[in-house]
């Protein structure tokens, strides 16, 4: 698949069967993801690979449950009160793998760095044939004391981007794009 067809048909997977993802292609999902650019190439994306699924059942359980206690009444949709207080919903939608991206935050454009490792990994998957999709909820829970221990991540660690691999079970739709807003500076 060309770069342009995954860019284009990359979507967030939110079905996946049961087939597993093996190690040898979460091994080329990470390598393609540390092809990203860094900031002063100081490369400093941390991985973690979760495949146990009784963990990713904790975290789902404890990240909604940190949800609901952090956002603010007002922020919190309809839509995102039901999700969250659903005890059956899961939150990685039952995928095989989560990739957790984390770094030292206090590192000059750390986020940035993992965030663009994260768009290399989505992409890389999309190639692969396999879906993907950034699940912001886990990360509030996963940088707390608790988290980071369930994971054995360091403490100086900043969870960024933990995304879901697997085989999709459907191809989602398109999500349409709104116009962009470009403003010309000169001809
Ligand atoms: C930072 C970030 C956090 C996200 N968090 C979630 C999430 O917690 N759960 C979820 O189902 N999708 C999540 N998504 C996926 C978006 O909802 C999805 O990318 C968006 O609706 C556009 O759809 P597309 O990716 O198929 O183009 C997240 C995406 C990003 C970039």
């Amino acid at each position: 698949m060309d770069l342009r067809e995954a860019i284009y048909t990359r979507r967030a997977v939110r079905e996946y069967t049961a087939e597993p993802v093996s190690e040898s292609v979460i091994r080329d999902l990470i390598d393609a993801a540390i092809q990203a650019p860094t900031a002063v190439n100081l490369q400093p994306c941390s991985f973690c690979v979760i495949r146990d699924k009784s963990v990713l059942a904790t975290v789902s359980r404890e990240a909604k449950a940190h949800m609901v206690k952090t956002t603010p009444v007002g922020l919190m949709s309809h839509h995102f009160n039901e999700v969250l207080n659903n005890p059956t919903f899961d939150i990685f939608y039952h995928a095989p793998v989560l990739i957790l991206i984390s770094t030292v935050a206090e590192i000059p454009w750390a986020i940035e760095d993992c965030s663009l490792a994260a768009e290399n990994l989505m992409l890389a998957a999309r190639a692969a044939r396999l879906g993907s999709c950034w699940i912001g909820f886990a990360q509030g829970w996963l940088g707390t004391p608790d988290g980071k221990a369930l994971l054995k991540l360091p403490t100086a660690y900043k969870p960024v981007a933990p995304i879901i691999v697997g085989h999709p079970k459907a191809a989602p739709p398109p999500v349409p794009r709104k116009e962009p807003e470009i403003r010309w500076i000169g001809a």
